[in-house]
């Protein structure tokens, strides 16, 4: 990432990132959607990478975002019907990507941080291109082939043994010799662009509409329900990655792939061993270089830790192993013409401008809009009204503009002037000064209107009503707003009042305009549905500075019920006290988070939010969901050196088996591991009377779990 594109996020607002992460989930399911069940992706593979990149960095900003329901955390969408479905005895993972050589180097060296290594050490990689086709999952047991499966969810694929039986490269019965007794090979379904080409033409000549890509033709040809349309399909398969393996597989990756091609399966020619990432990042220069030549398309080049002992301990996070990594290939940059800048107000009153742009093709994507983030980044770049400029979508979905080409520059542009007053509601709006020693002014200006505008009240109340807050459907944006200023609407309880207004026949919505009684009642039921709420959608929908959806869960999973959570706000008030410190020792929620959230309930209107809607909504208490593991649920710490892992080694297989590790020892702590050097940890957990072991319980604890 290029520090102009990591600052692009840096300047936004949490609101405004918690609303371009709110979009882009919508955006980025529904890709997947057409993608995974429909076969018909609707955006280039590039172009969903960097929506997807951008919710990544995003999340990575504003961890608070993350959450179980972000497609950062699955893979795809749950199967279509049509075939059976297939629970995959190891999830298909997915990758995380890279996208320039430093974010491969960043990579290497998370690597080795996490797996402790001397700088002497070196971490050999498996270099090789990304097919770009559909991955499966061929189970053989006994050498035999028994079940072929999509990927689906990365949980759950779809049964397509009998259409995989049909493909060349993939083989009935293993040869050569020792064969796990249980053994899924994982790999690529793909077709070649010389058949692709041939299919179109058969398609064409029968008056059939051809494929837009190698991709969805394989893909569509693969998801038949007619196996012998399948058959006759040119497809293929390399074979990269497994699965289940009972049996042993020896002590490196290209290893395995060797013994791959001894059973019969394809494997790319291209793969090939390096001992340094240089080694690596010279051979993705050679493959791209090579890239329009080769009869199959790659859209960028994946790197693998070649030893198994360590992949092993790398282990995965969410919905990617750490011990591999996708480097795709750059994005693209356009030039267009920048027709106007619109200044938008967020709920928080900040002033962003946008470029209106004429629209133009970007890796695929015709792009209109672009961020210009905020004042000084307009003058910086010196952008004018009706400037040509450069467009780029690299890593970041939105759009940026990258610079102005100053020769094609009219004779009459104008320096931009951005307005200090708010342009909805005509306030002043100014930046606050952030160190009065330097005069270092706030990135943004933001509207003093408050509550007065309604740029920001009804963003407040958007932001209620959304997808992942109360999610009430038939409440759009454009109903809130004329609710809102028609002063139907003022605060979220008024939601849950406006059925009883409607019958009392002060108002009567069934005979608005683009209402009927139809779409009334529906609403109506949409929003009854929602007078039972769990506690974490309700923390979020307050919309409390720094709370997003993942601190939000924390803060329910911790407090458990609305009752409990408001008393600890207003007993940690003092900021002093055990209450306090408890919310600190949280894992994920830092000062920032708790005293946004002590503040946020310090404010009378705050409250008074909260206690009208408790009279309208019954929040229900959270849930914990149940495991088996040993430790799940429990909150642990480390403290003292670990010697046969890392402490993020130690914090990741924790988090996995679901405990919280949590930096101090407070009464919320139920068990310490110690390593050598261990000191006043130790001593305050005796105190508490909280369970210490040393590293080889732990071990021992965590090796059956
Ligand atoms: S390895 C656990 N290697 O890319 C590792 N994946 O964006 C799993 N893909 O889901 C994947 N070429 O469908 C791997 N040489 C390659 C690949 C490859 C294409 C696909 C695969 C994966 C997706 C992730």
């Amino acid at each position: 990432m290029t520090d102009k594109l990591s600052q692009a996020i840096d300047q936004l607002s949490r609101d405004q990132a918690a609303a371009e992460h709110a979009d882009l989930v919508v955006q980025i399911k529904e890709h997947n959607r057409l993608y995974y069940s429909e076969d018909s992706p609707f955006i280039s593979d590039a172009a969903y990478d960097q929506l997807f990149q951008r919710l990544r960095n995003l999340e990575d900003s504003f961890p608070e975002l993350s959450g179980p329901l972000s497609p950062t955390q699955k893979v795809g969408v749950t199967p279509s019907g049509g075939f059976k479905k297939v629970p995959h005895a190891r999830p298909m993972l997915s990758l995380d990507n890279a996208f320039n050589d430093e974010e491969v180097r960043e990579f290497v060296l998370r690597v080795r941080r996490f797996l402790g290594l001397e700088e002497s050490e070196t971490v050999g990689l498996i270099a090789e291109p990304k097919i770009d086709g559909l991955s499966a999952s061929l189970r053989y047991e006994n050498g035999v082939f028994v079940l072929g499966a999509t990927r689906g969810d990365g949980q759950v694929g779809e049964d397509i043994t009998a259409n995989l039986r049909t493909l060349k490269e993939v083989p009935i019965r293993l040869g050569g010799g020792d064969i796990p007794k249980v053994m899924e090979i994982r790999g690529e379904i793909y077709m070649s662009r010389e058949a692709f080409f041939r299919l179109n033409q058969a398609q064409e000549m029968a008056g059939k509409p051809p494929f837009a890509n190698p991709r969805n033709a394989a893909a569509g040809s693969t998801r038949q329900l007619d196996t012998s349309v399948t058959a006759s399909r040119p497809l293929s398969f390399f074979a990269y990655a497994w699965g289940e393996v009972e049996g042993d597989l020896g002590a490196s990756h290209i290893a395995v792939l060797e013994r791959m091609k001894e059973w019969g399966f394809s494997v790319n020619p291209l793969i090939c061993k390096c001992n340094t990432v240089e080694e690596a990042l010279d051979k993705y220069r050679l493959i791209e270089a090579q890239r329009a030549s080769l009869d199959y398309d790659i859209d960028g080049f994946v790197y693998k830790v070649d030893r198994l002992d360590w992949q092993e301990r790398l282990g995965m996070v969410s919905r990617a192993p750490r011990w591999a990594i996708a480097h795709k290939f750059p994005a693209e940059q356009a030039e267009t013409m920048l027709l106007d800048i619109v200044v938008q107000v967020g709920r928080t009153g900040a002033l962003t401008p946008v470029a209106k742009l004429e629209p133009v093709t970007v890796g695929g994507v015709v792009v209109s809009n672009a961020t210009l983030h905020n004042e000084d980044e307009i003058a910086r770049k010196d952008i004018r009204i009706g400037d040509s400029v450069v467009v780029q979508r690299a890593g970041d979905v939105i759009p940026q503009v990258v610079r102005v080409i100053e020769d094609k520059r009219l004779a009459d542009a104008k320096p931009y002037e951005f307005p200090d007053t708010c342009p909805v509601c005509d306030s002043h709006a100014v930046r606050e000064v952030l160190d009065a020693e330097t005069g270092q002014l706030e990135a943004k200006r933001r509207c003093t209107g408050g509550l007065i505008c309604p740029a920001q009240a009804v963003e407040r109340l958007r932001h209620f009503v959304s997808r992942n807050a109360f999610d009430i459907d038939g409440l759009g944006h454009k109903q809130i707003l004329a609710f809102w200023e028609e002063g139907l609407i003022k605060s979220p309880a008024d939601i849950f009042r406006l059925e009883a207004l409607n019958r009392s026949g002060e108002v009567d919505l069934a005979t608005r305009e683009g209402w009927g009684a139809l779409s009334v009642d529906n609403m109506f039921d949409a929003i009854n549905q929602r007078r039972k709420m769990e506690l974490e959608r309700f923390i979020y929908a307050l919309g409390v500075p720094h709370i997003g959806r993942a601190n939000a869960r924390l803060l329910a999973k911790s407090y458990r019920s609305l009752g409990d959570l408001m008393a600890a706000g207003a007993a940690a008030f003092t900021r002093d006290g055990l209450v306090y410190e408890d919310m600190l020792n949280i894992d994920g929620i830092g000062i920032k988070v708790a005293d946004a959230f002590i503040d946020f309930l310090g404010e009378p209107h705050n409250r008074q939010v909260i206690e009208d809607l408790a009279a309208e909504v019954e929040v229900l208490d959270f849930v914990p969901a149940e495991t088996s593991s040993p430790i799940a649920d429990l909150t642990l710490v480390f403290t003292g050196t670990l010697e046969k892992m890392t402490r993020n080694e130690a914090k990741a297989r924790a988090e996995a088996l679901g405990a919280k590790v949590s930096g101090s020892v407070s009464a919320k702590t139920d068990l310490v591991i110690a390593g050598p050097g261990a000191g006043s940890k130790v001593k305050k957990a005796q105190e508490l009377g909280i369970r210490v072991i040393d590293e080889e319980a732990w071990i021992a604890l965590i090796e059956n779990a």
